[in-house]
């Protein structure tokens, strides 16, 4: 794909903070129409490389893109009128009320304020009080609103959902299924990997200030299998052919045997039914948290 095709280009971006690098050498392509989900455990980089995408933070090294230019860094999402931009923890104008901070992003949304009324009914946020008033999520639906003001053609979104409770959550997912329908594209980080799967075509993990994976969401659909559990007193029992992630655990006499299987059922009720002194076994889906789990874990161990 060639740059002016892509929403969001990043070209081995490096931030460094002192000798710390937050994000290492990351690139990235977005094209237009693309729900992207950007997910990792804390501390992964996802808030700098957006703060970098968005020119809030200048990159150490490497090139940002927006709609195929250059960004002039400090005032990208400012100067740029398509693009939206919402943190969970954002800081908005404590001294206006919500009311006069949306009048003024507003003014300088391109395409008008035409959702205005429709994004107040969804999330009907408290308008009239001085922002710095406000509970969290009250602030984060003046957030919401804001980044979707206008229908900017690129909505990049830091933890949106954190804060929210599962209606307003509801209400966003939904706003995010519309745009996809329009073709614009959402840039979201996320810790809720089921709402990640739910809206997003394709998700991107960080880990320790690296692109780590890449992948449609259908891919990560495609992963799936089942999560076995088993117990038995017969302490040299063997997970069956294919298992992954396998995990041992001996207490006392008893033998824990954890691990994924994606093979053949038949197969893996022959290995159930020949397993001696079973005392406990558990059979339940595997899903992306799962998938997920394991370089979260490692991650925080790290950190
Ligand atoms: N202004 C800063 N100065 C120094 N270190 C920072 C700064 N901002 C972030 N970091 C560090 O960069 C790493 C990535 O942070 P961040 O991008 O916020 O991660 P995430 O959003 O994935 O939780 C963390 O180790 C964090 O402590
Ligand atoms: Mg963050």
């Amino acid at each position: 794909m060639n740059d002016t095709s892509a929403v969001i280009s990043l070209k081995n971006v490096t931030k460094q903070f002192g000798k710390f690098t937050a994000v290492g050498n990351v690139s990235l392509e977005i094209p237009a129409g693309q729900i992207v989900g950007f997910v990792g455990a804390n501390g992964a980089g996802k808030t700098t490389t957006i703060a970098t995408l968005l020119g809030f933070l200048n990159a150490s090294q490497g090139e940002v893109k927006l709609f195929g230019k250059a960004i002039r860094p400090s005032a990208a999402h400012k100067s740029h009128k398509q693009i939206g931009y919402a943190a969970g923890d954002m800081e908005l104008p404590a001294q206006l009320t919500g009311r006069q901070y949306l009048a003024f992003l507003g003014r300088q949304r391109k395409g008008g304020v035409d959702n205005y009324k429709d994004l107040l009914e969804r999330f009907s946020p408290q308008l009239d009080k001085k922002i710095h008033t406000l509970s969290r999520g009250n602030k984060q639906k003046i957030a919401l609103v804001a980044a979707f003001l206008g229908e900017p053609a690129l909505v990049v979104l830091d933890e949106p959902t954190s804060g929210l409770d599962p209606v307003m959550q509801e209400a966003f997912l939904n706003i995010v299924r519309e745009y996809k329908k329009r073709g614009k594209t959402v840039f979201m980080s996320s810790h809720y990997l089921q709402e990640v799967m739910d809206v997003c075509d394709r998700v991107l993990l960080m880990s320790h200030g690296k692109l780590e994976q890449d992948v449609t969401t259908a891919q990560l659909q495609a992963m799936g299998g089942k999560q076995v559990h088993v117990q038995t007193s017969y302490k040299a029992t063997k997970p069956p052919k294919g298992a992954e992630s396998i995990t041992h655990q001996i207490d006392d006499d008893l033998l824990t045997l954890r691990f994924v299987y994606k093979g053949d059922m038949t197969e893996l009720q022959r290995w159930l039914a020949a397993v001696k002194q079973l005392k406990d076994v558990e059979v339940s889906e595997y899903n992306l948290e799962e998938a997920f789990k394991s370089l979260y874990d490692s991650e925080e161990q790290a950190a």
